[in-house]
């Protein structure tokens, strides 16, 4: 079995204790691959750190819109440079947050906006978080169709929104909520969304499957979603790892 964690945060320290035995369960249920994640400039710095460590493991860098006020010219000058990186493969996390609005939302607009110049300048995939602010990032992706690709990671939004979605040529990220009870929109999301457009995520440490609901999350358990998601669309938890894998490999592009 094979599959590809296209979302995870073990950069941070939640995982300083004991990351090697992370990793190491990691492989064991078959991971073949795991981007790690950056949403500020210290841990986009340590994505890069832990990508040049592991071959396997993958690194984006970017602002995330909780810190969207950091973005100082300075910081998108390193963001720039660190692109260049060849384990570097996209941008992000970036995109809007109206649920907690850490930043006054026409920052957090501006500050997507220039990093969304530069995906599209450096020609490279990005990772889009979205929460409460479908009704903003859409136009925003609309207005740049066919000049930009990525995925929106831990997609929550309904059928129609996927829909939207995928028009501008956009990947759908599904992540731990698939598995909870009430996550009726994501299942409905997932029944729907065509093969090739689906990721797999974990978004750890936060949001673990319901087996481990409220604990620290970590890439092996995206065998967790990927079962699921088999669960919902008739299929084997194989060919979703394969397919899965085919995805990301294709939108990353610069990937193995
Ligand atoms: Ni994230």
């Amino acid at each position: 079995m094979m599959f590809i964690d296209s979302h995870a945060h073990i950069q941070l320290s939640q995982f300083n204790r004991d990351r090697d035995a992370v990793l190491a369960r990691a492989d064991e249920a078959g991971i073949s691959n795991i981007l790690v994640i950056g949403f500020d400039m210290e841990t986009s710095l340590g994505a890069v750190a832990l990508a040049e460590k592991h071959p396997h493991i993958y690194a984006t860098v970017g602002m995330h819109p909780h810190d969207a006020k950091d973005l100082t010219p300075d910081v998108l000058k390193t963001f720039r440079e660190l692109a260049a990186h060849p384990k570097v493969i996209a941008l992000g996390e970036m995109g809007l947050d109206y649920y907690r609005n850490l930043s006054p939302r026409p920052v957090q607009k501006a500050v997507f906006e220039e990093q969304l110049d530069l995906a599209e300048e450096l020609q490279m995939p990005i990772v889009i978080h979205n929460r409460d602010a479908y009704m903003d990032i859409l136009p925003i992706l609309e207005a740049r169709r066919g000049r930009i690709r990525g995925v929106l990671h831990c997609f929550t939004g309904d059928v129609e929104l996927m829909h939207r979605s995928l028009v501008i040529g956009f990947h759908i990220g599904i992540g731990g909520i698939v598995t909870y009870k009430n996550a009726t929109d994501v299942q409905a999301v997932v029944q729907e969304v065509p093969e090739d457009r689906l990721l797999i995520e974990t978004d750890c440490p936060w949001l673990a499957p319901q087996f481990r609901r409220g604990k620290r999350n970590e890439p092996a358990y995206v065998c967790a979603v990927a079962e699921k998601i088999a669960e919902l669309r008739g299929t084997s938890v194989e060919a979703i790892g394969k397919t899965t894998t085919e995805n990301f490999n294709l939108l990353m592009g610069q990937m193995a």
